[in-house]
């Protein structure tokens, strides 16, 4: 008998998209376009069942087994390292880790730097590779606003279009990492559900080409 497979989205765009794919490779299920609050849609016939979810939460969920598997961004799991298989990179959520401060910021290297940003052990990370001394300062959203206000002499954060920084007078200063969605596994519905979630991983790649 086929095994129902629990699959975390990240809600937003980038759930749409990665829905869109699912959808695309067989795995339908028309009840998650219709207009509701609902969380849960399922398709039992396909053997799957969607739910929504806060982007940074889908690891949590996969980690745990709450979701057999789902998609989340490359920023995500790298901040988390949760203890899951990435199965694929879908190649939607295009974007990028890096290094933004105000245009006219100059770096004395021997102070502290004070680094805002929704991802601390990235920052952390890419800092002490350069022995370099920082302050990291956490913040939950828009980030772009700590170099204005003084709050932080450079932020770390993602980086799409540069839109964002462009339009408060920051510029990107280094990249840090290449950022899109993967598609990721709990380790024991791996082993437990392995036919269909191969199956799944299969028809996303033949549809991401
Ligand atoms: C992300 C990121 C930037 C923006 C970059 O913000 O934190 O603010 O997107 O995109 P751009 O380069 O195309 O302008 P998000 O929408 O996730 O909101 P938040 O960080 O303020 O929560």
């Amino acid at each position: 008998m086929k095994q129902m497979i629990n699959i975390a989205l990240p809600k937003g765009r980038l759930g749409e998209k990665a829905y869109g794919i699912l959808e695309a490779a067989g795995f339908e299920c028309p009840s998650i376009k219709e207009e509701s609050r609902k969380l849960i849609f399922e398709n039992e016939e396909k053997g799957v069942r969607y739910f929504w979810v806060k982007p940074s939460d889908v690891v949590i969920y996969v980690e745990r087994g709450a979701a057999d598997i789902g998609i989340a961004g490359k920023d995500i799991i790298l901040e988390y390292s949760p203890n899951i298989y990435e199965l694929a990179d879908l190649g939607i959520g295009k974007c990028r880790m890096a290094v933004a401060a105000k245009k006219d910021f100059y770096d004395r290297r021997d102070r502290t730097l004070r680094v805002a940003t929704k991802f601390p052990n990235i920052a952390r990370d890419f800092y002490n590779k350069q022995s370099r001394e920082i302050d990291i300062i956490k913040l939950n959203g828009s980030i772009e606003l700590a170099p204005i206000l003084g709050l932080s002499d450079v932020i770390v954060d993602i980086v799409e279009t540069g839109k964002t920084l462009y339009e408060n007078n920051l510029e990107p200063k280094q990249d840090i990492v290449q950022i899109s969605a993967r598609l990721v596994a709990n380790k024991a519905s791996y082993k437990f559900k392995n036919k269909e979630i191969k199956e799944i991983c299969e028809k996303v790649q033949n549809i991401i080409g």
